[in-house]
């Protein structure tokens, strides 16, 4: 049988990684997917660029619609990565009948309903495992391993990036700014590290699991999001004095006839496994209602591990080639006209519970205040801690671990405090989750 043919959009991290991994694995590849798999054109931007794998052995192009347009070439890769013109290129591709193996997040997550769509009309494969957690084959486990489940909630570190930055702050006390440098030159972080650091990559992420979870269309737009560049060493080691560490999670859960969907620093038990996530690496726990808890762990960001998930990709489409298009793996696990209209809870209607982390002048009856506003907003108290005062100063910090509350009333009584006299500046507020199987 002839080789089935490829073009990738993009040489750069992950694009050279499939480059490589496609030719060093090419035996087992092919005998892996029955056909042999033959880059046959790949694209760039800079030629001058040193490349992180040959480019001998296909064409090159610097016009990415020449790989779209090529006759010759039976699946693109898109690893160009960004929304345009990223989504120009693969609706042309679907449009000229091409399968399609994508890593890009960003443009599942806010263009794959439009995308799918077309592919289903068209009745070609989209295929975006590399697109969340990086190598760990999560899309397949939720579409495919639990699709017996009714999946109650899942979490996940799921930025590389982000999970790298928090533990080299807290294991080896290095500046954020730093280790963001640092993740950038391993090649990492986007080509935007503020969608790393800000949260955003991984909302997109999350948006993409909770639609196979759930079966609901992509939804972006409606995802609570929140960075991690306000977290401090204090709060990290804060944080393991109370027994928790602080992780970048994106939680998607069933909830109060809703779902949600947001991601934010949130303080986990240390005793969780999911709490010893550290570096590059990303897990997702997923709670299945006839499975229980299953956690799946990998590299989470990289060439190598990010083209493992492209190149599994690559052989799943080669396999079902030939298969009615009727009769694949929907591209969200639901079938397309199956999907629920499930809405996404406003952040405000969320219940959690709360770490809080305020300087307050150091004089009789502050604590009292602060627990008085919490009081009269139905919100009860942990656990508080009052450190020394530093040297010369006159204000404590004050740690509070809070029970569960709805998000909006917390707000208005974080509002009150900060304004006390006795409290200086901001507080600062993250979420705590336990994680408990029975969280529903
Ligand atoms: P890089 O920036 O390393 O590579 C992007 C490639 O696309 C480069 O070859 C670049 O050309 C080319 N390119 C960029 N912009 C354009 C454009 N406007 N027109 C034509 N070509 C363009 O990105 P990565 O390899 O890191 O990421 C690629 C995709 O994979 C992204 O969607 C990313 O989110 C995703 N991903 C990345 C992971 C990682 O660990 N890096 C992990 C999982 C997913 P040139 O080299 O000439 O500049
Ligand atoms: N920038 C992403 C991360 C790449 O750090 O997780 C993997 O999607």
């Amino acid at each position: 049988m002839r080789p089935v043919r490829i073009g990738i959009l993009g040489l750069g991290t992950v694009g050279c990684g499939t480059v490589n991994v496609l030719g060093r694995n090419a035996e087992e590849i092919t005998r892996r997917a029955g056909r042999k798999i033959t880059v046959v054109q790949a694209s760039i931007r800079d030629p001058g660029k040193t490349r992180g794998c040959a480019i001998s052995g296909f064409a090159l192009t610097q016009d990415p619609s020449q790989i779209v347009t090529n006759p010759e070439i039976d699946i693109v890769v898109e690893l160009i990565g960004g929304l345009s013109p990223a989504r120009e290129l693969v609706l042309q591709a679907i449009a000229q009948g091409k399968h399609i193996v994508t890593a890009n997040k960003a443009l599942i997550a806010v263009h794959g309903n439009e995308i799918f769509a077309a592919a289903q009309d068209k009745g070609v494969m989209v295929a975006f495992e590399a697109a969340v957690a990086g190598g760990i084959p999560i899309i397949k486990a939720i579409r495919e391993g639990l699709a017996g489940n009714r999946i109650d909630w899942l979490v996940g570190i799921i930025n590389g990036t982000g999970n790298y930055i928090l533990t080299e702050m807290f294991e080896r006390k290095r500046p954020f700014a730093e280790v963001l440098a640092d993740a950038q030159r391993l090649g990492y972080a986007e080509a935007d590290p503020t969608l790393d650091v800000e949260g955003i990559d991984a909302a997109h992420k999350l948006t993409i699991l909770a639609s196979i979870a759930f079966g609901i269309p992509l939804q972006f737009d409606k995802a609570y999001t929140e960075g991690i560049r306000h977290i401090s060493l204090a709060d990290l080691q804060y944080a393991k004095e109370l027994g928790y560490r602080i992780k970048h999670l994106a939680i998607a859960r069933r909830s109060n006839g809703g779902v949600e969907l947001r991601v934010h620093p949130t303080l986990i038990p240390e005793r969780q496994l999911i709490a010893s996530v550290d570096g590059v690496m990303n897990a997702v726990l997923v709670q299945g209602d006839a499975l229980g808890p299953t956690l799946y762990y990998g590299a989470g960001a990289g060439a190598e591990p990010t083209a493992s998930a492209v190149v599994a990709d690559l052989v799943d489409v080669v396999r079902t080639l030939t298969t009615d298009p009727n009769n694949r793996v929907p591209h969200l696990a639901f079938q397309p006209n199956a999907l629920s209209d499930l809405h996404i809870l406003p952040m405000e209607q969320v219940h959690t519970s709360y770490y809080l982390r305020m300087q307050a002048r150091d004089r009789p009856g502050v604590l009292a205040e602060v627990a008085q506003i919490l009081a009269s907003h139905g919100i009860s108290i942990e656990a508080v801690v009052q450190k020394e005062p530093a040297e010369g100063e006159d204000s404590v910090p004050l740690i509070m671990l809070l029970h569960r509350v709805m998000e909006k009333h917390m707000n208005a009584a974080l509002e009150r405090i900060e304004a006390l006299d006795s409290i200086e500046g901001k507080v600062m507020r993250l979420r705590v989750e336990a994680l408990h199987k029975t969280w529903k």
